[in-house]
């Protein structure tokens, strides 16, 4: 069969410095903590970050989360039933090939939609598996998942997964609103799927966020890079430490930056300046640790219904399939 092209559709502007990205910004620079936007981490720079992050040995998500896929894709394409396959914050999209061979396996593979921030590395992502699953359309939405899901094409019956723990960078007011979204782009009986890291040892967590290595360091640091070209700022990157940390309370790591000395820079674009005293601290990224009672509880809130638990057998990672009511 040949290869059916490609279609890519843009959402975000081309320099990332729109009005909802730079308010986004000046809001970052002005609430206590200061805290960026997570999804400035993923230029092409950190998603090759990221890339790395996800081979360390002590990070153990990714490896997690493919051993549940690689045993659970029939199951979920049989349970579900569905054609389409949407993957939200797709990346590279290596570890959805285990999901959608499950699929394609069952010969019921449509469609493929893959919408992710970081363009260079969907579009790379599009054509791997335009080789990978010929005479499936496949599409790929360039797009902020919580702002763009109304742009998700409606083909035939959805799956829309979620995976590598992303859900969890999201704050609990955020993941609320994505979810309820989510719920109101699904029609009643499509489907989605949670990949999510689960509460264990600290040790083993703590580990997974601080490597050797210093990949995490220089991903969560690239963010300055970011905000110094798309704002046209000057923040020195080496003038920050990298202080990630457990949250006991909200059971999430914490991941920051912090000033090394007192500082002031310029943020051209957003005519602001800030000023940062020694060890003032900027969250970076949260990411999030699950119990699966109280994402069940959420999921059904939402309106989400029929949940189906899988997890690995050292019960690190867990995966969620839930049905739109
Ligand atoms: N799903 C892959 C990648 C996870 S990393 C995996 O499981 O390994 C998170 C991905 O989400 C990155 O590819 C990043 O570019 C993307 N991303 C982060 N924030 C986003 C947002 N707001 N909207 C769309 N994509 C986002
Ligand atoms: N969503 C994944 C997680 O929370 C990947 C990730 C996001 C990440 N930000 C990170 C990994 C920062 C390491 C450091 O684990």
């Amino acid at each position: 069969m040949p290869d059916l092209p490609v279609t890519v559709d843009v959402h975000l502007p081309a320099d990332w410095a729109d009005e909802a990205m730079s308010v986004d910004i000046r809001r970052a620079f002005t609430q206590q903590p200061k805290q960026l936007p997570p999804m400035w981490l993923y230029d092409d720079r950190g998603s090759e970050l990221f890339d790395a992050i996800t081979r360390l040995p002590e990070y153990y998500p990714t490896e997690a989360e493919r051993s549940i896929l690689a045993r659970r894709a029939p199951e979920i394409a049989r349970i579900t039933g569905a054609d389409t396959v949407v993957e939200l914050g797709s990346g590279t999209s290596d570890k959805t090939r285990t999901l959608l061979d499950g699929f394609a396996d069952a010969g019921q593979l449509t469609d493929i939609v893959v919408l992710d921030v970081s363009e260079q590395t969907l579009r790379d992502a599009a054509d791997m598996l335009a080789a990978r699953y010929p005479g499936t359309e496949i599409r790929a939405v360039v797009g902020d998942f919580t702002r763009h899901l109304r742009h998700l094409p409606d083909t035939g019956t959805r799956l829309v997964a979620f995976l590598g723990g992303t859900i969890g960078n999201l704050y609990v007011e955020e993941r609320r609103a994505f979810l309820g979204a989510l719920a109101d782009t699904l029609s009643s009986g499509e489907w989605v799927l949670l990949g999510v890291d689960l509460v264990k040892r600290i040790g083993r967590i703590v580990d997974a966020y601080h490597d050797d290595t210093g990949v995490t360091e220089e991903f969560i640091r690239n963010v300055v890079r970011v905000l110094n070209r798309e704002m046209d700022a000057d923040f020195d990157p080496d003038a920050f430490d990298y202080v990630p940390f457990w949250d006991a309370r909200e059971e999430r790591m914490d991941l920051r930056l912090r000033a090394t000395m007192p500082m002031t820079a310029r943020i051209e674009r957003l005519d602001l300046d800030v000023e940062l005293g020694a060890n003032e601290e900027i969250r970076v990224e949260i990411s999030t640790k699950f119990r699966p009672e109280k994402l069940s509880a959420e999921l059904t809130e939402a309106g989400f219904g029929d949940l189906h638990w899988f997890s690995d057998h050292a019960g690190d990672f867990g995966l969620v399939l839930a049905r739109r009511r």
